[in-house]
């Protein structure tokens, strides 16, 4: 027989394993939550209730779906727009690490600007950057 401790572990579990599962973490660039989700029909979609750490200064949600080239970070820059970028570095693949005002390379020091756009090599080429739609209640990324 299950105790209620039990059965509310199952219910969190089972929900945080289909709608999706923010985490908390401390980054570099402030409150940083990581989302885990699925891409359906192309898309991520991510309701704004979970992308509230993008209304934060330096707030940041960082994407993790199954079959993506790595995770998608989330950045609303100057409550103007949000930008999702890859953070996979263009130079040789390493994961890049979200700073207030930008994205470094640990792996050889490259350095991008908020856009994804390069500030020091040796990468060259941008972070690839995905579209994003704004409905009043989620955030939609294509992704494919
Ligand atoms: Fe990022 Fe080399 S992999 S700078």
């Amino acid at each position: 027989m299950s105790t209620r401790r039990e059965f509310l572990k199952t219910l969190a579990a089972t929900f945080l394993s289909t709608v999706g599962a923010p985490i908390l973490l401390e980054g570099c660039a402030g409150g940083l939550v990581n989302y885990h989700t699925q891409v359906k029909g192309g898309v991520l979609i991510v309701p704004k209730r979970e992308a509230i750490s993008l209304n934060e200064p330096n707030g940041l949600l960082v994407l993790h779906a199954p079959g993506l080239n790595g995770p998608i970070v989330l950045r609303n820059v100057e409550k103007k727009e949000t930008v999702a970028l890859s953070i996979i570095c263009t130079h040789r693949g390493c994961e890049v690490r979200p700073m207030p005002r930008s994205f470094k390379c640990p792996c050889h020091g490259s350095e991008y600007d908020i856009h994804g756009n390069v500030i020091a090599g040796p990468a060259r080429l941008a972070l690839k950057r995905f579209p994003v739609e704004e409905t009043p209640e989620a955030l939609i990324i294509k992704v494919s």
